[in-house]
């Protein structure tokens, strides 16, 4: 978020208040079939050609600082296990024994220099999965050891976030992440902990969560106190990124502009953080607007200087998703991890202002789902201000493959002219 950007975002809200339309020439949206988010159908092609073809965090890089400890992740519908091998490098493998199909790590978490199954104590090791040892070999007639290795997923870290795609053929995932790394990198993401984590499971699916966060166009409609609305949804200013990742910073509004003494929305200044330390080398812009940046599919990021949560959204079928938000920050002085169950007082008041727009956001889920569900709706009509709701659904398709979808439940691709580069 270098000084360039932050001036470019700046005059992108000078355009949009200005405006009184879309920009010339921007496409017209067909509505969005909701049998996207409605039927069992799509749920399953999303299932077979989504979800094992994208990246997606897993976990954390310091919940394994050393070779040989392991975390699994259950996420993405297949039992998988991430662990630091002896190179240091982050490696996952499924979590299934190539004998008979036994978990070969059992517990969340642990550690071990070699992987071994529980129920016949066939060895693998850490870093290729390498088959090392199967009790009583001589008795398996023709058994090839190199050919019943533990199957691999790719994983590569960023920020701290270890990420795994069961693809092996995926793109590198800093190619992935691409130019959306503008926003993130000042964040020094690695130095950052957990705070704390809250997890909801929400009657919708997971689209319908995702999209809560992708426009700022309901934000006065359901997030207004008192009749103030903080920010003011006409001057957001977005940006679509490769790969359906994309940002959105949104200006105060004129009410919060004046409370926060501020001579206008971008009188952007550096506030005072304490007693909570501030991550160095974040522009002002981030502490008197709303910066958020999504990661395609299931992330959505809230910037802030204190540190920010993660958003990320989890199909358990077509009308349920697990809702998790986890908060990073850098550690207390003199600490290298936060204690959940015993924050300051800073921490738990502002935990309890996260968790209240998140209250908000999610009271709308469950009923917006069954209302979907209705005969009465078969399509929805997207404005220029929801257009990051069309790039995600551009990008499901692309990574589906539109030749997987049926013609009635597919999205137009229309919006690359749009894409920064
Ligand atoms: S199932 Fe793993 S060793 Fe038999
Ligand atoms: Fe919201």
């Amino acid at each position: 978020m270098d000084d360039a950007l932050v001036e470019r975002i700046r005059s992108d809200m000078e355009y949009e208040f200005a405006r009184t339309a879309p920009p010339e020439g921007f496409p017209a949206f067909h509505d969005i079939p909701t049998a996207r988010h409605t039927t069992e159908e799509f749920h399953r092609i999303e299932a077979e050609h989504l979800w094992p073809r994208t990246w997606v965090i897993a976990g954390r890089a310091e919940q394994i600082p050393d070779p040989g400890d392991f975390f699994t992740f259950d996420d993405l519908g297949v039992p998988l296990l991430v662990v630091r091998g002896t190179d240091g490098e982050v490696n996952c493998f499924y979590n299934t024994c190539q004998h008979r199909g036994a978990p070969v790590v059992r517990g969340t978490t642990g550690s071990s220099r070699r992987l071994r199954c529980q129920y016949h104590s066939w060895t693998y090791e850490i870093d290729g999965g390498t088959l090392v040892s199967v009790p009583d070999e001589r008795d398996f007639v023709g058994l090839d050891l190199t050919e019943r290795c533990l199957p691999r997923a790719r994983c590569d870290t960023y920020a701290g976030f270890v990420f795994v795609n069961r693809d092996l053929d995926a793109p590198d995932l800093s190619d992935w992440i691409g130019p959306a790394r503008e926003m993130l990198d000042p964040f020094d993401g690695g130095a950052l902990r957990e705070v704390y984590r809250e997890s909801r499971v929400i009657p919708c699916n997971w689209k319908v969560t995702a999209e809560a966060f992708l426009e700022v166009y309901h934000f006065r409609h359901i997030h207004s106190h008192d009749g103030v609305s903080v920010l003011d949804n006409r001057g957001a200013a977005m940006g679509l990124y490769p790969n359906g990742h994309s940002r959105m910073i949104t200006p105060y509004s004129k009410q919060n502009v004046d409370r926060s003494g501020m001579g206008s929305w971008d009188d952007w200044e550096h506030l005072d953080t304490a007693p909570m330390p501030a991550i160095g080398g974040v522009p002002a812009m981030v502490d008197c607007t709303s910066t958020a940046v999504s990661l395609f599919p299931n992330v959505i990021i809230p910037l802030g200087r204190i540190g920010f949560p993660i958003n990320v959204f989890w199909p358990i079928d077509a009308g349920t998703t697990r809702l998790d938000w986890i908060y990073y920050a850098p550690p207390p002085d003199g600490a290298d991890r936060f204690d959940p169950d015993d924050l300051p007082d800073h921490w738990r008041t502002r935990r309890a202002a996260y968790d209240q727009i998140m209250a908000e956001d999610e009271m709308n889920m469950g009923p917006m789902q069954s209302s979907m569900e209705s005969p009465a709706l078969t399509g929805m009509p997207i404005n220029y201000q929801e257009r990051r709701i069309w790039h995600l659904h551009e990008q499901i398709d692309r990574i589906i493959g539109v030749e997987n979808i049926p013609a009635e439940m597919r999205v137009e691709q229309l919006l690359e002219p749009y894409v920064e580069r």
